[in-house]
């Protein structure tokens, strides 16, 4: 037979014989409510809580908004320094001048710019096209109506209004008309210059919202 362990000497007995005082001060050390007897810890002071969490607060605000998404394109360590002048991509007239003539131009004045005898002029070899820009722009501005003599055929129709004025189906800007101005002036073997942009704001600020042209109004103008 084994003997019984002996209370004396095991601290479990020796709480299990604690009176009421005894329980009430180690409750209250486990709690917390006691003071620190080694005296080695203090509370973190309250401005260093708020304004460490201020920084951080900061700092996600920073990273969300300037971080670029942590997309690799946002930085490329390999891109020549920049010059700082912007690089605009230029869009070639007769490109886009094509593209309009073949939108809204060749129904009547057809592919080959020929026209369509007695009805439509032609613009391939055409004094209108070749000659006084002043005058061309004018008619695809404002448009033109009332009889014509074009490469020496009498024509007497109506030919639309493009430009951004008044009563326009169109509304081109003045960028859309100097491309299908330069455009038919160099297509079909016609020789003719550029035409700017400039000449085409300047005579669309100077001539307003007028009514269509005639040829007769044009011959007027050098
Ligand atoms: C609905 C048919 C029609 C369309 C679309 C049209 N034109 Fe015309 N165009 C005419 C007619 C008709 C005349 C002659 C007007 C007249 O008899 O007074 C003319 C005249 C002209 C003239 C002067 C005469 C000549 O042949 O040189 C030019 C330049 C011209 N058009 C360019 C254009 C351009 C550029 C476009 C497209 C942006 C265009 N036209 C779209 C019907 C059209």
């Amino acid at each position: 037979m084994s003997t019984p362990p002996s209370p004396q000497g095991d601290h479990r007995f020796d709480s299990a014989a604690n009176g009421d005082a005894e329980l009430l001060e180690s409750h209250a050390k486990v709690a917390g409510k006691q003071t620190d007897e080694k005296g080695n810890f203090s509370l973190l002071p309250l401005g260093l809580i708020f304004g460490s969490s201020a920084l951080i607060f900061w700092a996600a605000v920073y990273v969300t908004k300037f971080s670029g998404h942590y997309d690799p394109k946002m930085f490329d360590e390999t891109a020549p320094p920049s010059t700082g002048v912007e690089v605009v991509a230029k869009v070639d007239p007769i490109v886009a001048g094509k593209k309009l003539y073949l939108s809204a131009c060749v129904a009547c004045h057809l592919p080959d710019g020929k026209g369509i005898a007695g009805v439509n002029p032609p613009l391939a070899g055409a004094e209108w096209v070749l000659g006084s820009e002043e005058r061309l722009a004018r008619i695809v501005i404002h448009g033109l109506k009332g009889p014509i003599t074009v490469k020496g055929n009498q024509y007497n129709g109506a030919m639309p209004v493009f430009g951004k004025v008044p009563g326009s189906g169109y509304n081109w800007s003045d960028d859309k008309i100097a491309a299908v101005l330069t455009y038919i002036r160099q297509e079909w073997g016609n020789n003719g210059s550029a035409v700017s942009t400039e000449l085409v704001a300047a005579i669309r600020t100077k001539e307003g919202g007028r009514k269509e042209w005639t040829a007769e109004e044009l011959l007027q103008i050098p």
